[in-house]
């Protein structure tokens, strides 16, 4: 691939620092146009950001910065986003504005000059699922269910029962077809972006990919925002000598994806016309218990810590995801190199020289105060 110049915004975030450092390494040349959102960076520049990319510290809203951005750029990997769930259910406009006015911006400047561009990519999620794809054995009849009943959580029942026979569903691959159930606005804003993406994409011809991210760890992960998934928060909590805060019964699974992996993706996008105009999965396919995840990163910190089962839940959280990769396997030859056991031991390698601030519990406590934890 010939050299390339290339918007990453949000490129001081933890999934995009990594993508921006997988194309400076191939020589490509790299502009940055990220915010910087207290929440978490603290406002401070990180010593992560590669020097060799073009810093542009500017809202991703703020068209005229945009347009400045745009200029020369041949790629753009649209990665800035506001991203905590359930911090995106009370502060709405923010999310809307960041994740919806925002995406708006970007592409309205991009469609004043289509030609300029070979390639878009977004940042999409598996939130835009809702729950996870299931199974019925008896009835041999795949299922899609919505969230659980608030009745159904408040007994304390947390596994799916096929409506017909009343056997446990059992989990199996989410794939791209899964009919798309957001469940918080931060989901809906995903699934809007990508959307939006895909639509003027099409219209103006530019190819456009949408990768739905899973569950990413790695290092750069911001382990003082309290909003962020659960190999940062419980890795704070450890770090800090609390025990981590399981809802549920800890065995609802997710699938965690490896940064490394979700780069990977993001260059095959760029190497490939294969996946032009498509949404992809990009996870592992394999699924992991969250009290696993909290015994593994314990033992890996050499904590003699017991996670704390607390029987409470989440609004709008799902039971279980898990995604089918077969679509990106296909299509762009997406294969999945990093595992759990190896990715975790690198983030553990990380964690070691950093600090976390604990900001769980007040996180948990304004959940709570709103009734979304229960
Ligand atoms: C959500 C989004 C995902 C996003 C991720 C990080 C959905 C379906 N997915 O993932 O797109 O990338 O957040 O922002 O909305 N849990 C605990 N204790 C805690 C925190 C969480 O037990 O202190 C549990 C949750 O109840 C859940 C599981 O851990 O069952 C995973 O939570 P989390 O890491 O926040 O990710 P998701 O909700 O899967």
């Amino acid at each position: 691939m010939d050299k390339l110049n290339i918007l990453v915004t949000g490129g001081a975030g933890f999934i995009a620092s990594h993508l921006v450092d997988a194309l400076v390494e191939r020589g490509h040349n790299v502009r940055i146009l990220d915010s910087l959102v207290e929440q978490v960076h603290g406002g401070k520049v990180p010593e992560f950001l590669n020097a060799k990319a073009e810093f542009i510290h500017a809202d991703v809203c703020d068209a005229d910065a945009v347009s400045k951005a745009l200029d020369g750029i041949e790629v753009v990997y649209h990665q800035a986003a506001e991203v905590g769930v359930g911090q995106s259910m009370y502060e709405i406009v923010k999310y809307v504005k960041t994740n919806d006015l925002g995406t708006a911006v970007l592409l309205e400047e991009m469609v004043k000059r289509p030609k300029q561009f070979k390639k878009l990519v977004v940042a999409s999620s598996m939130s835009i699922y809702g729950e996870g794809a299931y199974r019925c054995e008896p009835c041999n009849e795949n299922v899609n269910p919505f969230l659980r009943p608030s009745e159904q959580l408040e007994a304390h029942e947390w596994e799916f029962s096929c409506e017909t026979c009343g056997s446990q569903l059992k989990t199996i691959g989410t794939s791209e077809t899964k009919p798309l159930f957001p469940t918080s606005v931060y989901a809906v804003s995903k699934q809007d972006q990508e959307q939006y993406c895909l639509a003027v994409g099409r219209a103006y011809k530019i190819p456009t990919v949408a990768f739905r991210y899973f569950n990413v760890y790695g290092p750069r992960q911001a382990l003082s925002n309290p909003y962020t998934g659960i190999c940062a928060i419980f890795s704070s909590r450890l770090m800090n000598d609390q025990a981590p805060t399981i809802f549920e019964d800890g065995e609802q699974t997710r699938d965690f994806v490896n940064v490394k992996d979700i780069v990977r993706a993001n260059l095959l996008a760029i190497d490939t016309d294969g996946g032009d105009y498509n949404s992809f999965n990009i996870g592992t396919g394999r699924a992991t218990s969250v009290r696993e995840i909290a015994e593994l990163l314990a033992s890996g910190l050499g904590k003699d810590i017991q996670s704390e089962i607390v029987g409470k839940y989440r609004e709008g959280d799902i039971r279980h995801c898990v995604a089918d990769i077969s679509k990106a396997r296909k299509m762009l030859g997406y294969e999945p190199s990093v595992t759990l056991e190896d990715g975790l031991a690198e983030l553990l390698a990380w964690l070691a020289t950093q600090e976390a601030e604990d900001k769980v519990e007040g996180a948990t406590a304004e959940l709570t105060s709103r009734a979304l934890v229960k």
